[in-house]
């Protein structure tokens, strides 16, 4: 993927997302950021099907905060859009996954100050024009600063 990248398709974001999935090691922490409609859930399809997690599986976990599949590793695939403000915010657990045996995918990361372990990997969405996205990795910490993705 590089530091940026423009994707013309869903089908190349899903892609990005395929390929960025074998790079990845357990424990990885990825924030994906970005406005409505950026992308970010179509990249955690590609996620999935990088991590060998059955096709068609994921979709936003609007009513849960969490979902969880099981591929090569773990993918646990949250979305805190709708957590700006909220008290619960908090108490998301999401740490525990942070330890478990896969990758922790978080959508709207930035919505909750603290939720973040203190190394990630954000890759941010941008929407160019109807068609096309434009994605940038960055990396925060050692963990990630001295990886290729
Ligand atoms: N290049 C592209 N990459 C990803 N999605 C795209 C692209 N072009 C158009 N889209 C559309 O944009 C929307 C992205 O939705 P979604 O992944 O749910 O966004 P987000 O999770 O960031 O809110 C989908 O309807 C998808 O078909
Ligand atoms: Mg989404």
């Amino acid at each position: 993927m590089g530091r940026g990248v423009t994707s013309a398709s869903p089908a190349a974001t899903r892609r990005l997302g395929e390929g960025l999935a074998r790079k990845l090691q357990a424990g990885d922490v990825l924030a994906l950021t970005g406005p409505v409609g950026a992308g970010k859930t179509v990249f955690v399809q590609g996620l999935a099907r990088g991590l060998q997690i059955p096709e068609g599986k994921v979709a936003s976990p609007s009513f849960v905060l969490v979902r969880e599949y099981q591929g090569r590793m773990g993918l646990f695939h949250a979305d805190l859009f709708r957590l700006e403000g909220l008290p619960e915010a908090r108490t998301v657990g999401l740490e525990e996954y942070y330890e478990r045996d896969g990758v922790t995918v978080i959508e709207w990361a930035n919505q909750v100050p603290g939720i973040l372990p203190e190394e990630y990997l954000e890759i941010h969405f941008e929407v160019v024009d109807p068609r096309r996205r434009r994605l940038t990795l960055a990396a925060h910490g050692s963990r990630y600063e001295n990886r290729e993705f």
